[in-house]
């Protein structure tokens, strides 16, 4: 199907198997063939776990422009194996120092469309030039231009453009065409590339020659962050040298909890994805789901998934900003109560928790990847510009694709988002703010396997993170946890949605007469990126969605 890929695929094959003897053993899932390369190359170099993931998420942004960048943010998730010690690196946006509560209301009190999804108002301060120096410098073997270099050269020699990535550019060229930058970029002679067309980013490659050599002076002062404010600035946007200046990562204590024996490990805030993930899986940890059936099965995760993200519109948002009450949400007592109005024959209409308001999610961009060596060093990183090329907006010279993450704060409180999101004040717009995530890289344990993974996906996220915790707890591997039928429900809009194939007519009947609104999504949805270590036999395997264009290998 995808031969460029196939031979890219080869060469990584060939480059694999001949390793030099004394390489690490280390499994890498990415979202592409050459991020994962990238990875391999830096493992082969003397890089660790943490080296390779540097070069994955700058690889990313140079070969999968559509979900992830340096104009954009993200969440790794570290576990190092020597001293057991565990993190979040958060990269996430913040709104610009001028940001402010109504930015995206009009003098009606109206929410404006589609100003916080495009152009550069929607673009918050990124964080992904600031946590690869960081995670460079903290936790790498390697000089971060040395993890950068992959990238570089990618960026230089340009990559075959693919199915998937003409398919989200025909999403989004009419914002790319607005900016003459951005078009001259991504849509040469003024229309998408055919498919397998190289694509050559001379621009983005300067830019990240500037971060490999001044670390995040490169990007966040001098000639970048002149380009950058001249560029926004010029067409509406509100960023300050001062907004750069401040920009800082934060090193977060990952959270915690159990299900049926497995121990997650998964994303704090300023992502709601852990909590979501959490609180839905104590909801489900009184329930022998391995023994329901089917229907019984899809029922109880939807009605787990509607509390989970009820609060998340409640409770959730920056927690710099905000007291969170994360022990309540967590508490297995609060599940039972949660578990309490949860019936076996009956959805709950939303109305019994809030009003419903209707929203369309949409989306499916971001990006995850995932690498584990044989020690059990991890990474699970979900990264993200939010929806497919960002806000489509590139300031001239920079090669930066701006993010459009400002659209996941509530513009509003009881907006919708452009996922069909809710949110309440804990997640209104405010001057330095991270706003709310959904991303939810995880590591899962038991006594017998470890596991490191994530997907894109917007709102749907937690919902997969789940399917596959699920899946995992069943006793299955990497390769099912990727490949499992997705549904998914976030509350507002109340449905239940799902991939085609996912339910059976008989399955969808059941489910009707529970009371559940059934919608078909238009295409099957997630790009999961997964790998697993055996304790005992320390083997490693690794899985790359069927849905996307990844590859997850072990180098041998
Ligand atoms: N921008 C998608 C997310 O952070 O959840």
């Amino acid at each position: 199907m995808l031969k460029n890929y196939y031979i890219v695929l080869l060469f990584t094959l060939c480059w694999t198997i001949t390793a030099y003897a004394d390489t690490p053993k280390v499994a890498i899932a990415s979202a592409h063939p050459l991020a994962t390369e990238a990875g391999f190359e830096i493992i082969r170099n003397g890089g660790n776990v943490f080296d390779a993931a540097v070069a994955v998420s700058a690889a990313l942004a140079v070969v999968e422009p559509t979900g992830s960048g340096l104009g954009g943010g993200g969440y790794w998730l570290l576990h190092r194996a020597s001293d057991q010690f565990e993190t979040v690196v958060d990269g996430r946006e913040k709104a610009p120092l001028a940001a402010h509560k109504d930015m995206f209301v009009d003098s009606k009190g109206k929410v404006v469309p589609r100003l916080s999804l495009d152009g550069p108002l929607a673009a918050g301060i990124p964080g992904l030039p600031a946590a690869l120096v960081h995670l460079s410098e903290k936790y790498g073997r390697l000089p971060l231009s040395a993890n950068l270099a992959p990238a570089i050269r990618y960026a230089q020699t340009g990559f075959a453009v693919g199915n998937k990535y003409l398919k989200m550019l025909k999403f989004r060229a009419e914002v790319l065409k607005k900016y003459p930058q951005t078009a001259a970029i991504f849509l040469p002679d003024g229309k998408p590339p055919t498919v397998y067309a190289i694509l050559k980013q001379p621009d983005l490659a300067r830019t990240l020659t500037r971060l490999a050599e001044s670390g995040r002076d490169g990007f966040y002062r001098g000639d970048i962050a002149n380009k950058l404010l001249n560029g926004i600035n010029k067409a509406g946007g509100i960023w300050s040298q001062q907004d750069l200046d401040a920009y800082r990562v934060a090193e977060r204590t990952p959270l915690t909890g159990t299900y049926h024996g497995i121990k997650i490990t998964t994303a704090p805030p300023s992502s709601s994805g852990g909590i979501v993930l959490l609180e839905a899986l104590n909801i489900l940890s009184a329930y022998d789901l391995q023994q329901s059936d089917d229907s019984t099965r899809a029922h109880l995760v939807a009605e787990a998934l509607r509390r989970a993200h009820h609060d998340r519109a409640l409770y959730l948002g920056d927690s710099d900003f905000i007291a969170i009450p994360i022990a309540r949400l967590l508490n297995a007592d609060y599940a039972a109560g949660l578990r309490s109005s949860l019936r076996a024959d009956k959805a709950l209409p939303n109305s019994y928790l809030s009003g419903t308001i209707a929203g369309q999610p949409e989306g499916d961009n971001t990006t995850h990847f995932s690498i584990m060596d044989a020690e059990g060093n991890r990474v699970a990183a979900t990264l993200s510009i939010n929806f497919p090329f960002g806000s489509g907006f590139v300031a001239e010279g920079t090669g930066v694709l701006l993010n459009d993450e400002m659209d996941d704060f509530s513009s509003q409180e009881g907006a919708l988002n452009g996922y069909g999101l809710v949110g309440g004040v804990a997640n209104s717009i405010a001057p330095g703010k991270r706003m709310l995530s959904s991303m939810t890289p995880t590591f899962l344990e038991d006594d017998q396997r470890i596991a490191a993974l994530g997907t894109p996906g917007g709102s749907r996220i937690p919902s997969m993170v789940l399917l596959a915790t699920l899946d995992f707890a069943a006793g299955n591997g990497p390769e099912s946890w990727v490949q499992t039928p997705r549904f998914h429900h976030q509350f507002i809009p109340d449905v239940l949605e799902y991939e085609p194939g996912a339910l059976t007519p008989d399955q969808q009947h059941k489910l009707a007469k529970l009371g559940h609104q059934l919608k078909i999504a238009r295409y099957r949805f997630g790009d999961m990126q997964a790998v697993q270590w055996h304790k005992k036999t320390r083997s490693l395997t690794a899985a790359s969605d069927p849905r996307g264009e990844g590859l997850g290998i072990v180098n041998h």
